[in-house]
């Protein structure tokens, strides 16, 4: 019998696959208002009623999961912000680790490991970015000056450069480098069916493994 553990929640894994479609429809409306040559496709503004439409959901999802799930955005923050001896050992391990898929290398990592907490900070960090900014262009754009509507559109390009590189390294990193896989038990399992696999949890983060062993259950498939 296969042995799992619970990695992600039914309420995270709803935010976040509703706040990775929001962030995709951001980015693909961004970038046709972005690249002059593509303003053909954004005829009847159809292009920014979506990324209206899609910024509010990016704003209001985070907003409704936070008070329902306190423990858990602590918990994941905390995970995101603590960095230790075992940070610097993944820089260390990380070109043996992911060039070579060499597991012994890498030492054991807690519930996201260095390059997940670097997304995590990204994340955090450029989602306040494209919010602040994005609400000043939005209901200040005839109101605020128009030199601090230069520098909002500015920082808002510059966080879409920086995310939208992130991603795609981050969907790269998720559920195609063959070391987090395969999909049905690895990665991918975690945040489609919340769990991973027991040894899966043990060689990707065996940190978190050890904390959780005595007082979680593993569950069985
Ligand atoms: C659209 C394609 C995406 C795919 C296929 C994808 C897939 C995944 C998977 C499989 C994980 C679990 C990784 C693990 O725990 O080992 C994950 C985690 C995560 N995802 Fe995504 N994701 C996508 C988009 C996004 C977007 C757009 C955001 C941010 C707005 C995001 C933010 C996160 C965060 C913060 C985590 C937890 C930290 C981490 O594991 O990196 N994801 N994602
Ligand atoms: C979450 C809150 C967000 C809000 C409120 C917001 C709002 C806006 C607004 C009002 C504009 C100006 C559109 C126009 O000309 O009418 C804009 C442009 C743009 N947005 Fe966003 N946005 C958000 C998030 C994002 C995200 C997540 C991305 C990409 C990942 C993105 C990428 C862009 C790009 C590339 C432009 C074009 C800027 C230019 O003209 O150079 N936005 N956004």
């Amino acid at each position: 019998m296969e042995q799992y553990v619970e990695r992600y929640r039914k309420p995270t894994r709803i935010l976040h696959w509703v706040h990775a479609g929001a962030f995709v429809a951001l980015f693909l409306t961004g970038l046709i208002l972005f690249i002059p040559q593509l303003g053909i496709l954004a005829q009847d503004s159809w292009t920014r009623i979506i990324h209206r439409i899609a910024a509010v959901v990016f704003i209001v999802a985070p907003l409704i999961y936070i008070p329902m799930n306190w423990k858990a955005t602590l918990e994941g923050i905390k995970g995101a912000f603590t960095w230790g001896t075992e940070d610097l050992g993944w820089l260390q391990a990380a070109p043996r680790y992911y060039m070579l898929c060499d597991e012994e290398a890498m030492p054991p990592q807690g519930h996201m490991n260095t390059g997940q907490k670097m997304w995590w900070f990204m994340v955090l960090v450029f989602g306040v970015v494209f919010v602040i900014t994005g609400l000043i262009m939005w209901f200040g754009k005839t109101t605020a000056p128009a030199a601090l509507l230069q520098w909002m559109v500015f920082i808002h390009d510059i966080a879409f450069i920086a995310t939208g590189v992130m991603l795609f390294v981050h969907i790269y990193m998720s559920i195609v480098h063959p070391i987090v896989r395969p999909l049905r038990t690895g990665a991918w399992s975690s945040m489609a069916r919340g769990k991973v696999l027991v040894d899966y949890a043990k060689s990707h983060h065996g940190k978190w493994y050890e904390e959780i062993a005595s007082a979680e259950e593993v569950v069985d498939k």
